[in-house]
């Protein structure tokens, strides 16, 4: 049957925006796995050469306290968007886990101090043991992706002046999803991480926004220590892909 879409926002200028439609069209009906979609658009993110690309746009969402948004399509029960968004120096976009999303986000300009978390089983209602795996920062080219059963949780926080950051993110997409009782569906919840137990492991509380804002608004990541059996395994892969054309051009010439 064919799908119903619905477009809401259409401003992203590239061949990208309707292959990324074709591309989803294969995940949402399982021709692809989620790990298949995140390679093949990683791939063709670091051809396009994000700061060239998007040079205008990534001026104006820079001068913005707005997200600007460049795409956003329903597709059935599925949405997708692709978003710009400034991160100002020491706003910490507070920890926090995600439902049905599949993100990729690209760090365009500034420095982003990140944590990424591997949710391993829910403990209780609101609370869930959790595996650090990576606290690193990340310069322009630097990507970090998010999806149900993999990095699930981040926390990140802009060091050293203002940072942008490219977004692509895909709900509704994956075929299971993490225990939720709170929330079913679609959506994020706030989780204070900061309750590690000796062998490392994070014993993660569910916390409100409101909590959240308080405990971890406009504090830099480096305020909360993580103990070195926790850091020890916080060795997560680091992506980075070209934010310039000047790649393709050099294996060209
Ligand atoms: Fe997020």
């Amino acid at each position: 049957m064919q799908a119903v879409v619905r477009t809401k926002t259409d401003r992203w200028r590239s061949p990208l925006s309707s292959a990324l439609f074709e591309l989803l069209e294969e995940l949402r009906l399982r021709r692809i796995t989620r790990a298949d979609y995140q390679k093949t658009l990683l791939n063709w993110l670091d051809r396009e050469g994000l700061g060239n690309a998007l040079a205008p746009e990534i001026s104006e969402a820079m001068a913005s306290h707005q997200q600007l948004e460049l795409l956003r399509r329903h597709v059935n029960e599925c949405r997708h968007t692709v978003l710009l968004y400034r991160v100002d120096e020491g706003e910490a976009h507070p920890p926090h886990e995600h439902f049905n999303m599949i993100s990729t986000q690209v760090v365009l300009a500034g420095k982003i101090h990140l944590r990424e978390y591997q949710r391993k089983m829910r403990e209780d209602s609101d609370h869930i043991a959790m595996k650090l795996v990576r606290d690193a920062v990340l310069g322009p080219g630097d990507v970090f992706n998010a999806s149900e059963w993999e990095s699930n949780v981040h926390w990140f926080c802009a060091e050293a002046g203002p940072a942008l950051i490219f977004n692509i993110n895909a709900r509704g997409y994956e075929p299971s999803t993490f225990p939720n009782l709170t929330d079913p569906g679609f959506g994020r919840l706030y989780v204070d991480p900061t309750r590690f137990d000796l062998a490392g492991t994070v014993h993660g509380v569910e916390i409100s926004p409101e909590e959240a804002r308080q405990r971890f608004g406009w504090r830099r990541l480096s305020e909360f220590p993580v103990p070195d059996c926790a850091l020890a395994a916080a060795n997560g892969e680091s992506i980075s892909i070209s934010l310039s054309t000047e790649r393709e051009l050099a294996q060209v010439l």
